[in-house]
């Protein structure tokens, strides 16, 4: 039997070999991480992410051949295939501050396996890692001076949460990237065989190591670059009466466009996009091509920009000032159908309203923000309230009572979508001053 570890069971590792463990029941899947708490939650019924479809997947195959421990040592030294998918933010300190990724989980984890290892291993980077990564973590493994041979592959995750069954179930396409040597090559064998379990083969693309690496950095890149494009223009569609949808509409039918990832938002967040962009300007400066770095900078520039833009509205319209006002935010997660709020738009939003002391705590807990009260229900939320911000594209907001809403809330009343959801009309008809992303006044 083929044995799997994974060193992370976090909002990839978990699912991915979930997914895994389902789709192959010949493979034992061992997910392993430091955080105890954690663990006890992927063993538990209450487990630590949401995602539509995993509670079940985890049901299936938990305790016939997916487990979930906190003995790293043990299910490293036993497996044939290990997985990497610590996490790997932002470097807060030191050179590249700011922007490269912090690589310090990435290279106890491959100390780890040098140090436990008895037989010859396949590891495999999970985690999104600068191209060139794979060179480091070579130097690392193959010095463990034990004549242990280890291949190391990039098997890069492009699931989306929210979706992530979903898209482990149905990839577009998996990405290996291994060496170009025989035992490069039969790496890369083993790792197709265990996706042919379920991918057809004709998804499984296989590349060098460089490449797989850059292609998940260039895939983030495209994707918020799309986010930035269809921002930008929602500016001007305000200026100008045009409505963002219908742009959106009429140039994503273009097949050469596509449809998808053109919806204007107040910004984009989440735990990847700004910091992979980041990450890929950090690899550009360093590679002396700073008018490249400088060309996706921007997409960020635009995000942050965005989210002013959105705030700067809302202080506006409401005469100037939002002091001893009320303010209803509705949705605080990155965006529907996760429970994860890492890098929320939500927080910058609610920080630039300048209150007395900056929001930190992801989640919020009320008692430790004095001005910010977090409450279940959207009609307590906006019950007195001023103004409203849909910040969450939740579909429970699409359907709220208005009607009911606008009665409890103080006149003038505003709703501010930030996600383009509300329907403008019907709003205006009730009574509401209405701001939508893009859309006229
Ligand atoms: P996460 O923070 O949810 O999970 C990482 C886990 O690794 C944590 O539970 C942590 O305790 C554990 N860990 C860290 N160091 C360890 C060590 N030395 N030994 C054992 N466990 C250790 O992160 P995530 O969201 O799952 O992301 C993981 C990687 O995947 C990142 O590089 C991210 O960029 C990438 N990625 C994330 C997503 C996503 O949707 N979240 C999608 C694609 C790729
Ligand atoms: C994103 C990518 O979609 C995944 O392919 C990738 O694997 C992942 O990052 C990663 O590397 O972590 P994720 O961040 O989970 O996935 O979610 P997205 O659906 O991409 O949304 C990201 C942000 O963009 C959200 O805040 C969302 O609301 C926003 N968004 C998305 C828009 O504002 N408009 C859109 O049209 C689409």
């Amino acid at each position: 039997m083929v044995k799997i570890c994974c060193i992370g069971a976090g909002y990839v590792g978990g699912p991915t070999m979930a997914v895994i463990a389902l789709k192959c029941p010949s493979i034992e899947v061992a997910v392993v991480d430091i955080s105890v708490s954690r663990i006890a939650a992927w063993n538990s019924d209450q487990l630590p992410i949401y995602e539509p479809g995993l509670d079940d997947v985890v049901k299936q195959c938990r305790g016939r051949n997916l487990f979930f421990s906190t003995d790293v040592e043990k299910h490293v030294c036993e497996a044939d295939i290990v997985f990497v998918s610590v996490n790997t933010p932002t470097k807060t300190r030191g050179l590249g501050a700011g922007k490269a990724a912090d690589l310090t989980y990435w290279e106890s984890a491959a100390r780890m396996i040098a140090d436990v290892s008895k037989s010859d291993k396949i590891v495999v980077e999970k985690s999104t890692v600068p191209v060139k990564t794979a060179e480091a973590i070579e130097k690392i493994l193959t010095h463990n001076g034990k004549g242990i041979k280890f291949q190391i592959l990039s098997n890069p995750e492009f699931l989306a949460e929210g979706t992530a069954i979903e898209d482990l179930f149905k990839p577009d396409r998996v990405l290996i990237g291994g060496r170009e040597t025989p035992e490069g090559q039969k790496a890369i064998q083993a790792l197709k065989d265990v996706y042919a379990h379920w991918v057809p083969e004709d998804r499984i693309l296989t590349t060098n190591l460089w490449s797989a690496e850059l292609s998940k950095l260039a895939a983030n890149a495209f994707l918020a670059q799309r986010i930035s494009s269809v921002n930008a223009m929602s500016a001007l569609c305000e200026a100008t009466g045009a409505n963002v949808k219908q742009v959106s509409f009429a140039v994503g039918t273009d097949s050469r466009i596509g449809p998808k990832f053109l919806n204007a938002s107040v910004g984009f967040g989440g735990s990847c996009f700004q910091k992979d962009i980041l990450n890929l300007v950090y690899i550009c400066e360093c590679n002396g091509l700073p008018e490249v770095a400088e060309y996706w900078k921007q997409v960020i520039k635009i995000n942050d920009y965005q989210k002013g833009r959105f705030v700067n509205r809302v202080v506006a319209s409401m005469f100037n000032t939002v002091a001893n006002k009320k303010i209803a935010i509705l949705g605080f997660a990155f965006k529907k159908d996760t429970g994860d709020t890492r890098e929320t738009p939500a927080i910058d939003v609610m920080n630039k309203f300048d209150w007395d002391h900056p929001i930190h705590l992801q989640p919020m807990s009320p008692s430790t923000v004095k001005q910010v009260s977090v409450v279940w229900d959207a009609y307590a939320a906006t019950k007195d309230a001023h103004g409203l911000c849909i910040l969450t594209e939740w579909d429970e907001f699409r359907n709220l009572d208005y009607q009911k809403i606008f009665d409890n809330m103080q006149k003038p009343a505003f709703v501010f979508d930030g996600r383009n959801i509300v329907d403008v009309d019907k709003l205006r008809e009730i009574g509401f001053i209405v701001y939508s992303i893009g859309k006229p006044l």
